[in-house]
């Protein structure tokens, strides 16, 4: 989604806020702007539809805007088209204040209309130039930028993560945070403004995570941080320990492929801290034992992919845990009056920790009065601060759009979660609880041996690219894991394809199977693997163009009645969709390279989902 970026110091300014924005483009956006105060102490804003190649061409690599102080943004588009006069930063009329933001202000048909009846003309469509309208309008009656800025934000609903330039203020920028993300670096005689750490990372590891309603004012002295009444504030410094090569490319043509391949280290990262003596100990938690033994129910809560972590955890903590599981998309459960109290566990499963609907779902089951135990991947994330308990995957950052890393570290940070607890209440079996460590234990290099077999899954990507309708089939855990190939299939190739429990095709899906339709048979779920075989049979019968997916050994008996079979390493059953969900991804990408897509960024879709 929308990203920000802000520089004060003693550099050149533009090229620091196009790098910036460069690390960024990985969040998706249709157009990019930037707004550097000339040494003239006057505004200079560039902006642009289109790629920021474009962006950067029409200021020269930054040399055409002299200044030292600056903010960029790169839009994607909600309110008004795609186009400059949209893109941001906006500016007031008197071309005195440059706003940049990130969310939705929900007010602004009254905020414009109340300001057109004051004389003011409006140059775009988009919500955010009532910001810098506003800003102005203050500015006239207070004569004060910060005064001015406050008087905004009492004004305006809705999310939001805005940075604020005056050119009768020169030495600063004053930014503000409402359920948008927003952080500010500290650096020698610098200070930064991001969406993401990704943005500065290259010039300051020394972060502050901005919370709702507080206001920052950024100078080449120094930073300083006010509550929503603007009384001066001090906060706990975090400090970033990825490396900046993580968020680079490394040698891999995309960011999704480099992702995929790192899922042996990540999975390290997220289980062996956590497995001592063949047991699961998180020290991260603090959950009590009472705690845990006195839910009575247990939700899971997330969007996309990481609703498809939630599915597979469905059927692993059900079954380990003896209770009943709910699994809810975020966007449903928000509005949904959900049955949740005291004794409700809500788990909240979120790569970015910031994705707006999941956001909204926690705070609606706070509100409620349940536990929040969530799973993120971005420390420090709006998600990760509100929850009651955090256990972060450590899966390091993740810029395709497309999830690979996170899902696999999420997965296995579930299932720990359910074993731990069916262990606590002793609703699981001692050999089952045992091998299932044990597994975990080898999960990571089981993952390296399915990455192996790349070539072969290159092989099969080549001859089937053309399809343009694809089902994934598969029963319990393997329909769960479909959801997730179908979605990972979709989002970066543009096929149409749809994921089925294979029960259900003959109430109604077989009528699609025809002649040369793919199908993708998932096949590694053990204790129904007969009853999988007889689906394969069924779509077989109807002339489908079968892939399967299967353990090696079970391969032989699958190779009897499929032409192509995939194969994971044999592994506890729970832990199948975490070896099976390699092959599918790798599947996706190079269906995706075959048809010549923008793997990284594919169109419509954002990285981190900041909006409704
Ligand atoms: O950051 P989150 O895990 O909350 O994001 C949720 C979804 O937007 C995300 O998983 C999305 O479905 C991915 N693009 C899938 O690859």
């Amino acid at each position: 989604m929308c990203g920000i970026v802000g520089y004060v110091g003693s550099e050149q300014a533009a090229p620091i806020l196009l790098d910036g924005l460069a690390r960024l483009e990985y969040r998706g956006y249709d157009s990019a702007g930037i707004a550097v105060v000339s040494p003239r102490h006057e505004l200079q804003v560039k902006k642009t539809v289109g790629r920021l190649r474009a962006l950067s061409d029409l200021v020269h690599g930054g040399a055409d805007v002299e200044g030292t102080i600056g903010m960029g943004h790169t839009r994607w588009a909600t309110h008004g088209a795609p186009n400059d006069v949209n893109s941001h930063p906006h500016v007031s009329e008197n071309g005195k204040f440059a706003v940049i933001h990130n969310g939705i202000i929900e007010n602004y048909v009254e905020l414009k209309e109340f300001l057109i009846s004051q004389g003011v003309t409006f140059r775009s469509e988009t919500d955010t130039e009532v910001v810098a309208q506003l800003l102005e309008f203050y500015y006239n009656e207070c004569g004060d930028f910060f005064e001015s800025v406050g008087r905004v934000l009492r004004r305006i609903e809705g999310a939001y993560a805005l940075g604020m330039l005056c050119a009768d203020c020169p030495d600063r920028i004053i930014a503000a945070r409402k359920d948008a993300p927003l952080l500010l670096g500290f650096g020698e005689g610098c200070s930064f403004l991001a969406s993401d750490a990704t943005a500065i990372i290259k010039h300051t590891r020394d972060v502050v995570y901005m919370d709702d309603g507080e206001i920052a004012v950024l100078t080449r002295g120094g930073i300083q941080l006010y509550n929503a009444m603007q009384q001066p504030i001090e906060k706990e410094h975090h400090h970033i320990e990825w490396e900046v090569s993580a968020a680079e490319k490394g040698g891999y043509p995309h960011f999704m492929l480099k992702e995929i391949m790192e899922q042996p280290d990540a999975l390290r990262h997220a289980i062996a801290p956590r497995l001592r003596g063949g047991e699961i100990v998180f020290d991260d938690l603090k959950l009590t034992p009472e705690k845990i033994r006195g839910f009575d129910r247990i939700f899971i809560v997330a969007c996309g992919s990481s609703y498809h972590v939630g599915m597979v955890g469905k059927y692993n903590l059900e079954h380990l845990l003896r209770r009943s599981v709910e699994v809810a998309l975020a966007s449903e459960f928000r509005y949904s009056d959900p049955i949740v109290d005291d004794k409700t566990l809500v788990i909240i499963i979120s790569q970015s920790g910031e994705t707006l609907d999941t956001m909204a779902a926690l705070r609606e089951a706070k509100k409620r009065g349940a536990y929040i135990l969530s799973i993120v991947n971005v420390v420090g994330s709006s998600i990760a601060r509100e929850s009651d308990d955090v256990l972060y995957t450590w899966a390091g950052p993740e810029i395709a759009v497309a999830t690979t890393k996170a899902y696999s570290t999420q997965l296995a940070v579930l299932d720990m979660v359910g074993l731990c607890f069916a262990k606590l209440l002793g609703t699981v079996k001692e050999e089952e609880y045992a091998d299932a460590v044990r597994e975990l234990a080898l999960l990571p290099d089981k993952v390296k041996e399915t990455l192996g077999h790349c070539e072969d899954i290159q092989k099969y990507a080549a001859q089937h690219f053309h399809h343009e309708s694809v089902f994934f089939i598969g029963r319990n855990l393997d329909y769960a894991l479909g959801l997730e190939g179908s979605l990972k299939l979709k989002e970066i190739s543009y096929i149409h394809s749809e994921a089925y429990a294979s029960g259900e095709l003959k109430h109604g899906t077989i009528s699609l199977i025809e002649d040369g339709t793919l199908v993708i048979a998932l096949g590694t779920y053990g204790p129904l693997f007969d009853k999988a075989m007889s689906n394969v049979i069924e779509v077989k019968a109807r002339g489908a163009d079968v892939l399967a997916l299967t353990t090696e050994s079970h391969r032989n008996e699958m190779a009897k009645t499929v032409d192509h079979v995939l194969t994971i390493p044999d592994t506890a059953a729970m832990l199948l969709p975490s070896l099976g969900v390699v092959p599918l991804q790798l599947f996706s990408y190079y269906i995706a390279l075959q048809r010549g897509c923008d793997i990284d960024k594919p169109r419509n879709l954002a990285k981190s989902v900041t909006v409704e």
